[in-house]
């Protein structure tokens, strides 16, 4: 291997739990000086504004969907080169969005951010809510650590932090108010907690005499923790008891409402946040899943380690559901269910690549124990009591793993490394070089690029040898001057 060469590291990983850790506990550093000055007018000129229409719009008839939208849009700041620094330096909460015009997901984002900047407002949130077009404005984008497209970062009086919630409207709202001071709703009567439920799908409830103590104290820092989940409290038990019909304490109370069947989990561990937010990881699922590029990432982070994939055309799995939710719900909390639309290629192919059986349009049953990096298939047909079977084999220990017919490849190469657990802090996310993560018999691939191994960016595992090896040249080019040398047989054998 000459040395001219620069080398590329692929990786594998047999820990997934560590990703979902990763994913959700990097912080970033703080932006450093830069002395633009420019102010905050234009925001208050923008505000201003809103609120004229506001009061113009009373006496009007309810305006179109496109008008609230445009309304929306306008609420959000525009950062540029002059002003970005001086307002975040000036205020205590800034959520910024780094986007580029020709970002297509950036496009599908940036309604759903200003929806949530209208809403945030409207709840006097004291958070300001930001977009700095980082193609137009590279100085500032890189001053604020915008490296990709969409990039969402907290600013807490001038200290960025990286953005971990969902990317709905609701989720961007849950997310900045529990990481700005406001993580709990309060609900004081029972209209209030029939409003809320209108609104609201999956949401923890907090019933407490007293809001004080250490256990409400816990329970607070819960709902400040957790990224994704609504927390309320009352103490009265009849507002509690609109929420969750079965609450059997009058004094303390805390339970996990979802939309689905399995609608109310009880917790019934000790008030400390670490259980809390263990109970919320184990319960927050459906019963059956349902995997979408959206939820994947949550999906494939989750710390359960035992795992169901069920494939199936999208009657086949109507008809399967219930059945299906009998068998979950005997394996609650212990082993998750996702059900993957056959007819997906994005979402089913990786999968059903590691099976041999991409080409296959019948419902499928797979597993995958994470704790051993071993994968399964149901043989038989997939009738209930087969998969109960198979699912109990899975929890004891008792199956025998799917081997695909080709021989593993010899990683002798040193351009393939293969780290555990404790070793992937030290090579993964201290290593000066750009990894490409592969997960042991899982489909995600994982790219970190060396200038930023905060924000991994996942590739689709179907892609070819020649389009991974155009991504990487593109990303690793975009961070630095250092070139890449696949290992090609190596690279063909993990895909
Ligand atoms: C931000 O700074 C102000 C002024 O120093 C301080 O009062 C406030 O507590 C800080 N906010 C946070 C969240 O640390
Ligand atoms: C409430 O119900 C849960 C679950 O059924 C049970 O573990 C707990 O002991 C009950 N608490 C009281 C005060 O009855």
């Amino acid at each position: 291997m000459s040395t001219a060469k620069p080398t590329f590291t692929i990786f594998t990983l047999t820990l997934l739990l560590l990703l979902g850790f990763f994913l959700s506990n990097m912080a970033s550093e703080p932006v450093t000086g830069d002395d633009d000055d420019d102010d905050l007018e234009g925001l208050e000129e923008l505000l201003a504004l809103d609120e004229e229409e506001e009061e113009q719009e009373g006496s009007r008839v309810k305006s179109s969907e496109a008008d609230v939208l445009s309304k929306a849009q306008r609420i959000v700041l525009e950062f540029s080169n002059e002003n970005a620094k001086r307002i975040i330096d000036d205020n205590e909460y800034v959520l910024v969005l780094g986007y580029a015009p020709w970002c297509p997901r950036s496009a599908e984002l940036m309604p759903r951010f200003a929806e949530a900047a209208m809403a945030l407002k409207e709840m006097g949130s004291p958070l300001l809510l930001a977009k700095l077009d980082a193609e137009r404005y590279p100085k500032s984008a890189s001053l604020l650590g915008i490296k990709g497209f969409p990039t969402l970062l907290l600013f807490v009086n001038g200290s960025s932090q990286v953005y971990n919630g969902g990317f709905s409207k609701e989720e961007i709202v849950i997310w900045a108010r529990k990481k700005t001071g406001a993580p709990v709703i309060k609900l004081t009567s029972i209209s209030e907690a029939e409003e809320f439920l209108k609104k609201h799908q999956m949401f923890v409830v907090g019933l407490f005499e007293k809001f004080e103590g250490s256990e409400y104290e816990e329970f607070v820092n819960a709902a400040s923790a957790d990224n994704e989940i609504q927390f309320v409290e009352t103490s009265n038990t009849e507002v509690a008891k609109v929420l969750f019909p079965d609450i059997n304490s009058s004094n303390r109370f805390l339970g996990l409402v979802k939309s689905e069947p399995e609608r109310y989990s009880i917790f019934e561990d000790t008030f400390g946040k670490d259980k809390i937010l263990q109970f919320l990881e184990y319960n927050k699922f459906p019963l059956v899943n349902i995997l979408t590029e959206l939820n994947s990432i949550r999906v494939y982070s989750s710390p359960i380690k035992l795992q169901v994939f069920i494939f199936a055309e999208a009657d086949d799995f109507n008809n399967l559901l219930v059945p299906l939710q009998d068998v979950a719900r005997k394996f609650k909390s212990k082993i998750m269910f996702t059900y993957i639309d056959i007819a997906e290629d994005d979402l089913a192919k990786p999968f059903l690549t590691l099976f041999g059986l991409e080409e296959s349009e019948k419902t499928l049953v797979t597993a995958f124990d994470n704790r051993i990096s071993s994968k399964f298939l149901l043989e038989l047909d997939p009738t209930p009591i087969n998969v109960e079977e198979f699912c109990s084999g899975l929890l004891h220990g008792t199956l025998s793993p799917y081997f695909k017919s080709e021989t593993i490849p010899d990683n002798g190469g040193r351009t393939v490394h293969t780290i555990v657990g404790r070793t992937f802090k030290d090579l993964v996310l201290s290593s000066p070089q750009s990894i490409l993560l592969e997960i042991d018999d899982y489909p995600t691939l994982l790219f970190y690029p060396s200038s930023d191994k905060s924000n991994p960016i996942k590739l689709p595992t179907k892609s070819s040898l020649k389009e991974l090896a155009a991504f990487i040249n593109k990303n690793v080019r975009a961070g630095e001057d250092r070139g890449i040398q696949i290992n090609d047989q190596a690279t063909k054998d993990e895909l």
